[in-house]
């Protein structure tokens, strides 16, 4: 049988994602890998799950393995919204932001649709709204986030949403900010355009000062996205929506669609775990362990790298992102680096239309200190034999 003849024409959308391919070529033994994006195993509270997990099963497993409401648990959700200052009818528990994103696609866009993202910006949602056969406006930033002028341009072509991730950028590690913040809400307002804030790695603060979400700047049209993902852990598959209840309705039969609810069980465990003030005891160790990894990063840049490279400096998250003299070549030379045990994401998978293919984006997640400076410094040296050949 042939089953491509079979497919749905959306199908042709689906594109396999590049950072998976990459991710292949970290497996090799004794490889520095700043490609993935995972949060580190050892900020994983195993014991404290465990416990939780003890207690869940011992007081409420008939409720906890059983069926539960799409919407999610009314005690998490009522934790969330407290957390941030809504009210738990305005908060969907989802299976991951990446569903999240999925459900929001689903319910909005149309083929040929016009969604509004920064360029660069976050493969995997590019990859969500891809399946729904839209057309994508870039908007041109710099290390504030979306620039107005360009912003304004994608605007006035009728777009059906905006995407945005407005702290600590996947993949540019640059925060948004205010001035840019309340221009986006401004023109949005302007345009009557709604807006998807993406905002998991927003409690991953470790400089500077908090700035407030677009929800709170315009909550009557914002979907708001985040995650215990990286917090607490990804397998978890557990994130929140906050929308107004117009929105949310929609996206709830949308996910009764699709998997009924979110696991109750998981719901119930990390319902357990904000108990105790452990979420922000859990919080406040994440923090410094990606404070440590980032001023390592920034510190054997600062040592190795040459001057004609660019890279930004993020007050938070996970990730930083490099921008090559425009000769250079990044997914080329993705080859050599991984020929010197080192790997990066290039960043031409992050362009939803036009690529900057001497870009490349380096998580500093789980390298040990010791990696992060030899890898750094062998990444200079494939950068500076190829600039020294091509001039
Ligand atoms: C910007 C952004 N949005 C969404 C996600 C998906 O997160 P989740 O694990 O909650 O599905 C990620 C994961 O890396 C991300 O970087």
């Amino acid at each position: 049988m042939n089953w491509q003849d079979h497919f749905a024409q959306r199908v042709d959308n689906i594109k396999p994602s590049t950072i998976r391919e990459i991710l292949k070529l970290t497996r090799q033994p004794n490889m520095i890998s700043f490609a993935g994006g995972l949060p580190a195993p050892s900020l994983f509270p195993s014991q404290r799950i465990k416990e939780s997990t003890d207690r869940v099963l011992a007081k409420q497993a008939d409720k906890a393995l059983q069926y539960g409401t799409t919407e999610g648990y009314l005690p998490l959700r009522e934790w969330i919204a407290k957390r941030s200052n809504h009210k738990a009818e305005n908060v969907q528990i989802v299976s991951g932001s990446q569903q999240g994103l999925d459900l929001v696609a689903k319910i909005f866009l149309n083929k040929n649709d016009k969604v509004v993202v920064a360029s660069p910006t976050y493969m995997g949602a590019l990859r969500a709204f891809d399946v729904y056969e839209v057309d994508y406006l870039s908007v041109e930033c710099d290390d504030d986030g979306m620039l107005p002028e360009s912003l304004e341009q994608a605007l006035k072509q009728n777009p059906k949403i905006v995407y945005v991730i407005p702290n600590f950028d996947n993949p540019s590690g640059t925060t948004m900010s205010l001035e840019r913040r309340q221009a986006l809400v401004d023109l949005a307002r302007k345009y009557n355009i709604p807006i998807i804030e993406d905002n998991p790695y927003g409690d991953l603060r470790f400089r500077g000062e908090y700035l407030p979400n677009l929800l709170e700047l315009a909550a009557e049209r914002v979907i708001y996205s985040s995650t215990f993902s990286k917090i607490m852990a990804p397998g978890f598959r557990l994130a929140w929506l906050i929308a107004p209840a117009e929105v949310l309705l929609p996206i709830n039969m949308a996910k009764q669609a699709s998997d009924l609810h979110t696991s109750s069980f998981t719901q119930m465990i990390v319902h357990e775990l904000t108990k105790d003030d452990f979420m922000t005891e859990q919080i406040t160790k994440v923090r410094a362990y990606y404070k440590i990894q980032n001023e390592a990063m920034l510190a054997a840049l600062d040592k190795y790298f040459p001057t004609e490279i660019a890279w930004t400096r993020p007050e938070g998250g996970m990730f930083l992102w490099l921008t090559l003299p425009t000769q250079l070549d990044a997914t080329a030379l993705i080859k050599e680096a991984v020929a010197k045990k080192v790997a990066y994401v290039p960043g031409e998978a992050f362009f939803a239309n036009k690529s900057a293919k001497n870009t490349l984006r380096l998580s500093y997640s789980i390298a040990s200190l010791e990696q992060i400076d030899s890898g750094i410094k062998s990444l200079a040296e494939v950068f500076k034999g190829s600039l020294a050949k091509a001039s």
